[in-house]
């Protein structure tokens, strides 16, 4: 976390405005196609590569969630990102971690958050974070978690985070499917 915030204090001391794209890794052509974005729209572009604990319910769903670094960084390098930010579990999550973000309201409630319990506090939990981190000028989130992209902007206004939040159109297979 310290060596990104000095990279980007002296970025931004030059006047590059910061792009942050938050991923959890495994990356396809539907994540190059935000970072893409990021990079054309700022100076510095920041992918965080996080498989975050908090937002699975489900510890099998947490093990088995693929793992691709290194084909991640290939990508990343590829679409013009300047950084991968992926930080241990413990440097997110320190031991004694109790302090998290929840967006008391219907819209974690309903849909996925139906079945999924505590889901988006781990979202707004982490994405909060990572804002901290970074402090961006723009953040990219892709419009397929449609209700994840809702309750950001909600989180964002309602902590009066002003970075922009940008919904980027979903990329899909041949036949449709969202990738
Ligand atoms: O959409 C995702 O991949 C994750 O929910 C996010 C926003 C990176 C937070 O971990």
């Amino acid at each position: 976390i310290k060596d990104l915030q000095a990279e980007l204090t002296v970025l931004r001391a030059q006047g590059k405005k910061v792009g942050l794209v938050p991923t959890m890794g495994a990356l396809h052509v539907g994540h190059a196609s935000l970072v893409k974005r990021s990079v054309s729209e700022n100076g510095v572009t920041v992918v965080s590569v996080f498989v975050n604990p908090t937002q699975f319910n489900d510890k099998n769903d947490l093990a088995k969630y693929p793992r691709t670094l290194d084909a991640d960084c290939r990508l990343l390098e590829d679409c013009g990102a300047a950084f991968a930010f992926a930080p241990s579990v413990e440097e997110m999550y320190p031991q004694g971690f109790a302090t998290y973000v929840e967006l008391r309201s219907d819209m974690t409630r309903q849909l996925c958050g139906k079945s999924r319990p505590e889901h988006f506090q781990g979202v707004c939990t982490v994405v909060s974070k990572l804002f901290n981190i970074a402090s961006p000028d723009k953040a990219f989130f892709g419009e397929k978690d449609a209700q994840q992209l809702a309750v950001i902007r909600r989180m964002s206004r309602d902590m009066s985070y002003g970075i922009e939040i940008v919904g980027c159109p979903t990329v899909r297979e041949e036949d449709g499917l969202a990738k």
